[in-house]
């Protein structure tokens, strides 16, 4: 496992790259990420490069035995960028531009911006893409589906349709424009719907409109990639994401890239109610099924974060540690913390970095050394990865057309998934977040949360799951949109209807109500935001409604179907059901399960196909202790324990 830093020489006077640089070998650095947003220092003034001073920061870092991440800094183009072609800055939904002096306001679509940053990337890549210390590069900083209303962008969105449906004619039937008396006669007639909330808008229009967003930034980065490969085909290319409220569709924006980087900031505050979720497993098993590989994190929590928002606490005692370890135990081989000092300037002043603005280092600071030195113990992880019996399906499609819609109070398309992987994780199973087009046939257990918006290949892949044999959990709003995101006449969950083996006879949304189910063996359990009532064809009830009108109607059901089961939840619960029902689901799947792990012990296992390495990592406030099957050695403490006594967020990691 490697540990980096991001690092803003530009931001420090040229006396301190040294030092820092000695600093870092001495802490046991291995990896900077530089020259993020640096480009108005790169190119000062149109066409005029300055690359001397980033020469010298890559020697000292090169003479400290740093590896380098560099970056193609276009979310931040200069000045005098903006100023010569302002119709490079993005526009927002009030038709207006965005006012610079920020960053990101370049729009992803400007064929001018294209130009600049083209020839940047290439200048770079000519200088640096040889250089022995230059391992990686990084595209960009956390691009999003930006939604943009400058010209370029509405005549691309246009013609987008026009590609897709041939027709006007086309696009009328598809969107269902008699409603309201939308019918377009003309292509100019069709605007971007980028009054948010979109609530009024038309979902499908919202829909291809998202799709549209998606392409134009996935289109960017793979136009930016191929330019830098036909320089230097052999370097490594990366774009650091994370899950922002207009996240694109990541399997196809890592698809041209080499590896994905996650920037992870965990909260660190741990909240009261037990039902608020917490850890970020979850993402970080996201991050890994992007491409189904072990990823980095580009950016790692070190300090109290705010700028944009009121502080957070500072992390707590073993978090700067435990963090990185949590993510090391979820597939991320090299992280990076952000940052290595806390900016003295800049809106970001108070998003604290390792080192505080006194350039003293302090309590996290020494802890990141700790960190330095566990992780230079780890070698033997580096040639292991995750291997999982568990899948849950993410769709960016089906996240972003529940955003269009709300379905009900409280109900929330990424907390349906959460509930079913903290479930699965509560008994120490590794789980994969992966594409529902993924190949899912190594799989014992399948969760397909909300499949709300109907794709062709997402559909079939699930049907042929069940029939070789695969256990499969559906819910609540799936099968509920064709492909345009307009309603399916037929009823619920229409495609997947023969599977479940129910039809849903009515629905009822009570939002931040509550009510009661009833299992099989007789357990109850809360539930609230929606209710399928169920009609059974071939499936059995599993759970039964308590209350209401409905009251005895099937709440959750179980089918079997060819050689495969199939669950369907109709409702959605507390934590306490999803645990009852992963737990039933792992003994009937033959998954092995951990019983009794101490509240907030996250159990994954690593494997290189020999030995199996075991993480066990404390994520909480209260010391922890769990007693081993039998004798195992801890490449941690470097002993042999057969019991694991851990503090708040401490890890252990032993070989089975
Ligand atoms: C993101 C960005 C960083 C920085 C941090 C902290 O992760 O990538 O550049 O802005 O947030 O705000
Ligand atoms: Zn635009």
């Amino acid at each position: 496992m490697k540990i980096g830093v991001d690092y803003y020489p530009e931001q420090w006077d040229k006396s301190l790259w040294e030092k820092d640089a000695a600093l870092m070998a001495q802490t046991g650095v291995k990896v900077v990420r530089i020259a993020e947003f640096a480009w108005s220092r790169l190119e000062p003034r149109d066409g005029v490069f300055e690359f001397e001073w980033l020469d010298d920061v890559i020697a000292v870092l090169q003479r400290f035995g740093m590896e380098i991440v560099l970056s193609i800094p276009t979310c931040c183009p200069p000045m005098w960028l903006y100023e010569a072609h302002p119709e490079i800055i993005r526009v927002g939904s009030d038709e207006k531009q965005i006012q610079t002096g920020i960053r990101g306001h370049r729009c992803v679509n400007s064929p001018v911006f294209f130009t600049y940053a083209k020839r940047i990337a290439t200048q770079l890549v000519l200088r640096y893409g040889n250089h022995p210390a230059v391992k990686a590069w990084q595209i960009d900083n956390e691009l999003e589906a930006y939604p943009c209303c400058c010209d370029e962008c509405k005549a691309r969105f246009r013609n987008w349709l026009l590609d897709k449906y041939d027709s006007l004619e086309a696009i009328n039937e598809v969107f269902g424009t008699s409603v309201w008396s939308g019918e377009y006669s003309s292509m100019t007639q069709i605007q971007p719907p980028s009054a948010y909330p979109t609530e009024w808008q038309n979902p499908a229009l919202c829909l291809d409109w998202y799709r549209f967003c998606c392409d134009s930034v996935n289109g960017y980065v793979r136009e930016l990639a191929t330019v830098m490969r036909r320089e230097m085909p052999k370097i490594k290319i990366t774009t650091n994401t994370w899950i922002s409220g207009n996240a694109p569709d990541l399997y196809k924006m890592f698809e041209p890239l080499d590896f994905v980087s996650y920037d992870n900031y965990p909260p660190v505050q741990i909240p009261e109610d037990p039902e608020e979720f917490y850890s970020h497993a979850f993402f970080l098993d996201l991050m890994r099924g992007i491409k189904g590989s072990n990823f980095w994190v580009m950016e790692q929590l070190s300090g109290p974060t705010g700028s944009w928002a009121p502080m957070s606490s500072t992390p707590r005692p073993g978090m700067i540690m435990g963090y990185s370890l949590q993510a090391l135990a979820h597939g991320a081989d090299t992280v990076l913390h952000f940052r290595w000092r806390t900016a003295r300037t800049g809106a970001e002043m108070f998003w604290h970095g390792l080192i505080d603005h006194s350039n003293i280092p302090g309590r996290r600071f020494f802890e990141f050394a700790e960190l330095c030195k566990t992780a230079s113990k780890l070698s033997v992880i580096d040639t292991t990865e995750l291997v999982s019996d568990a899948a849950i399906l993410y769709s960016p499609e089906n996240a972003h057309a529940l955003k269009i819609q709300p379905q009900t109070e409280g109900y929330n398309y990424l907390d349906q998934l959460r509930y079913f992987h903290a479930a699965f994780a509560r008994f120490g199973a590794n789980v994969d977040v992966v594409s529902p087009e993924a190949d899912l046939s190594s799989y014992k257990v399948v969760v397909a949360p909300e499949m709300f918006v109907y794709k062709k290949a997402a559909a079939e892949n699930l049907y042929r799951y069940v029939i070789g044999g695969g256990t499969l959990v559906l819910t609540n709003r799936s099968g509920v949109k064709d492909n345009n995101n307009n309603c399916i006449m037929e009823s619920l969950p229409t495609v997947f209807k023969e599977l479940v083996g129910a039809e849903v006879t009515e629905y009822d949304p009570i939002g931040a109500k509550e009510q009661k189910i009833k299992d099989f063996a007789g357990n109850e359990y809360v539930c609230r935001q929606w209710c399928d009532i169920l009609r059974l064809t071939t499936a059995k009830a599993y759970a039964e409604y308590s209350d209401n009108y409905y009251r005895c109607c099937p709440a959750v059901t179980m089918n079997r179907y060819c050689s495969g089961v199939v669950y369907y939840v109709g409702t959605v619960c507390k934590s306490d059901f999803y645990e009852s029902f992963a737990g039933n689901i792992m003994r009937q799947t033959g998954m092995p399960r951990l019983k009794g792990l101490p509240k907030g012990v996250e159990v994954t296992t690593r494997t290189n196909g020999l030995d199996d390495y075991i993480f066990f990592f404390n994520n909480s406030e209260e010391n922890a202790k769990i007693t081993l099957p039998k004798a195992m050695f801890s490449i941690i403490d470097s002993a042999g324990k057969d019991t694991i006594d851990l503090k708040p967020f401490e890890m252990d990691i032993v070989r089975k």
